[in-house]
């Protein structure tokens, strides 16, 4: 698991660094070039095609039904900044990047580049100037609804956010894990948690524990075969409703990873005042989530924000901003854990 500071980095790497601060700003200026050409060689599945070995790019414009010449000029871009490498003959194989967008891969993040390419959500970006100018959500003023309600209405792009969370939880749960000591507790509640990697990963690492995956009807029917895969199915309910009305009770602890921040401060309140509600005084509440640093610094959080902004419509916040959050809807923050790019933020019913 990279540290912050190598995340932050890489984020970066890409971009060229030169002493000219003109050519420095048009690397950032067109890094919206790299982000599409990934999101196609992602839904093409080119990386899956290359797992064996190098394949000549006529062999792969057949395997993904493209134009040959138009795929080598996707290739070989990609090859310039490291995601494949071009070799004699228009042939093409994996990087270490390219590697990550093989769909079998632990560290796959290939569902996230289908994700933020696919025109629904890259239209939310692009109406980044009105949310700035008017504070609204850009996703929902465009669509008419949020894009929860779009994601039930089109499974298709349900299923691949689902799937990319589950790759974002997938490479993050042991961090959490290695973090927060989960061994006092007896019944797990993960409050939109998807299709239930991190819980699978709770649940594996103490055997005495029980779990409950609460998320939205439509997201928990395709849980079932990661709660199998991870051997954990039989101590785990699984359970659909919307945390706006009620969550499961009798946990001792409640998980939630990156919930809050997909809503703004009142939405959030309400969310978290359905759990306090459902808690019984000892349990214990567990935010799973990025805080926004200082000045100048964490790109990577400080561009989730813009995202949470035009897309779910919500907030990244600071440790302070948590804090107050969580005592108007009846908590104490009682501790931060660092937990790779995320953090534990626990907190007790007041
Ligand atoms: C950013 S995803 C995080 C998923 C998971 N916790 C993870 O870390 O991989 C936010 C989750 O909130 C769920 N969600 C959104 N609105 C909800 C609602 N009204 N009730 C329950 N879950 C909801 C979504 O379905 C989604 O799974």
């Amino acid at each position: 698991m990279p540290s912050l500071q190598q995340f932050d980095v890489s984020f970066m790497e890409d971009r060229q660094v030169t002493s000219n601060p003109r050519l420095d700003l048009l690397g950032l200026i067109n890094g919206f070039q790299i982000t599409q050409a990934i999101h196609v060689a992602s839904v093409l599945r080119v990386a899956d095609h290359l797992k064996d070995g190098a394949r000549r790019v006529d062999e792969l414009a057949v395997l993904t039904k493209s134009h040959a010449d138009s795929l080598y000029r996707l290739l070989r871009a990609l090859a310039a900044v490291g995601v494949f490498h071009e070799d004699e003959g228009r042939a093409f194989a994996l990087t270490p990047k390219g590697e990550c967008l093989r769909t079998d891969s632990a560290a796959s993040i290939g569902a996230w580049a289908e994700v933020v390419g696919t025109p629904y959500y890259w239209q939310a970006w692009g109406h980044l100037l009105h949310s700035v100018q008017t504070g609204e959500n850009a996703f929902r003023s465009l669509n008419g609804q949020d894009v929860w309600q779009f994601r039930a209405e089109h499974p298709e792009h349900g299923a691949t956010f689902d799937r990319a969370m589950t790759e974002h939880s997938r490479a993050s749960a042991e961090a959490v894990i290695r973090a927060y000591d989960f061994s006092s507790f007896g019944h797990v509640v993960d409050v939109g948690g998807g299709q239930g990697l991190l819980l699978s990963a709770i649940l594996r690492a103490h055997p005495h524990v029980r779990g409950t995956l609460f998320d939205q009807a439509n997201v928990v029917t395709r849980a079932r075969a990661v709660l199998t895969e991870g051997g954990v199915v039989e101590r785990c309910d699984i359970v659909g409703g919307s945390f706006f009305e009620a969550v499961p009770g009798d946990g001792d602890a409640y998980v939630m990873r990156m919930v809050v921040h997909d809503w703004e401060d009142d939405e959030a309140l309400a969310i978290l005042k359905v759990c306090r509600r459902a808690m019984g005084q000892t349990a214990k509440l567990l935010l799973i989530e990025r805080l926004v640093a200082p000045p100048n610094e964490m790109p990577a959080t400080k561009f989730s924000d813009l995202n949470m902004l035009v897309s779910p419509g919500g907030r990244e916040r600071t440790r302070e901003e948590f804090s107050d959050l969580l005592a108007r809807s009846g908590f104490a923050l009682t501790a931060v854990l660092p937990a790779g790019l995320h953090n534990v933020i626990e907190a007790r019913p007041l």
